[in-house]
């Protein structure tokens, strides 16, 4: 008994001593904003631990981590949505983090009960409608893509996409799973096209009026609200927002979030990172770089963008119970023909 005991305390001992030798943090990113590379020098300043960092898109790092196995440098992951945070933490990729700063700032519906990621800034699935040819309380709820009064009027990127799969696994928690298969299969019989393209494909296809209304994540939105560019003022003079289901469940929200992998060559690096992107500075910076809202409470970002979408009642469902949901969603997509 007290030597099982005692092994633990002495694999922490080691690993601080090998953190304390090299000042280093491994992490592979699926974001690349500008506004991050102040925020990962000020970590450095505060810490004297340099960043490596590697880039690419969310699967591809999950597909990288799962090759280089035991042997991967990496120590933290930074993905977005639940659908991707579940299928790193359902590879084993993550190791279980207990750390009173981040239990404390991250509100426990944005982070992993067992502690293997946490949010770090959220997003809201909205629903974008064209002002010609669309009236906003004809598309207020997720319901309403599917009613058939929105018959060929409906634009949305694939099913199988992490976005939509977490939002059918949002509709299975509230609903149940025949209903929301119900539901998946009256938006794809509501389609204007097949699906195709990325969210901001279908902001753009609605503003040329090739559908009535479409789903999006907020931040691509905010993007085109704050672009100078004329054609993408053009966009924005010619849609509007919805937040959906204000008089239901609330708007459902996801979260970008990171995690300590399991194989970290500097675990203790690792988790004082991930307590600096709790910090009320890098907050701030984390949230507004992707014109998101930050995951801590009660901080202000002055985000012009996101100060004119307004303001909306959120979905309180757990971020993990997303997670739970999309293997279950994957199916629904698919028995939809939501491709
Ligand atoms: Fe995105």
């Amino acid at each position: 008994m007290k030597r099982l005991s005692l092994l633990p305390l002495l694999a922490c001992a080691l690993a601080s001593v090998a953190a304390a030798q090299e000042p280093v943090l491994n992490l592979y990113s699926a974001r690349h904003y500008q506004t991050d590379e102040a925020l990962y020098q000020n970590f450095t300043k505060q810490t004297g631990i340099r960043i490596n960092r590697i880039e690419a898109g969310d699967d591809q790092l999950i597909e990288r981590l799962k090759s280089e196995g035991a042997n991967s440098p990496a120590d933290v992951l930074l993905i977005v949505d639940a659908a991707r945070l579940a299928q790193a933490k359902d590879l084993g990729l993550f190791q279980p983090v207990r750390s009173k700063v981040l239990d404390d700032r991250i509100p426990a519906e944005l982070r992993d009960p067992q502690g293997e990621w946490f949010g770090l800034s959220s997003r809201a699935r909205i629903i974008v409608y064209n002002k010609a040819t669309t009236n906003p309380a004809d598309v207020a709820s997720y319901a309403s893509l599917a009613d058939p009064k929105n018959r060929g009027r409906v634009c949305t990127r694939s099913g199988s996409h992490p976005y939509n799969l977490s939002l059918i696994s949002a509709q299975i928690a509230h609903l149940g799973a025949a209903k929301a298969e119900a539901w998946a299969k009256g938006v794809v019989a509501n389609l204007a096209r097949k699906p195709q393209g990325g969210d901001t494909d279908q902001i753009k296809a609605v503003a040329a009026g090739e559908c009535g209304a479409a789903l999006t994540n907020s931040y691509y939105y905010a993007r085109l609200l704050r672009s100078a560019k004329p054609e993408d003022r053009e966009v924005v003079a010619k849609t509007g927002v919805v937040w959906p289901d204000q008089a239901g469940a609330g708007t459902h929200v996801n979260v970008s979030g990171a995690g300590v992998l399991r194989h970290a060559p500097h675990r203790d690096n690792a988790v004082r990172f991930l307590e600096y992107l709790a910090s009320d500075e890098a907050q701030v910076y984390f949230a507004d770089g992707n014109n998101e809202w930050p995951a801590v409470k009660g901080i202000k970002v002055q985000n012009p963008a996101l100060a004119a979408m307004g303001t909306f009642r959120v979905d309180p469902l757990p971020i993990a119970t997303l997670g739970r949901n999309t293997a279950a969603a994957q199916k629904i997509a698919d028995r939809a023909g939501w491709r």
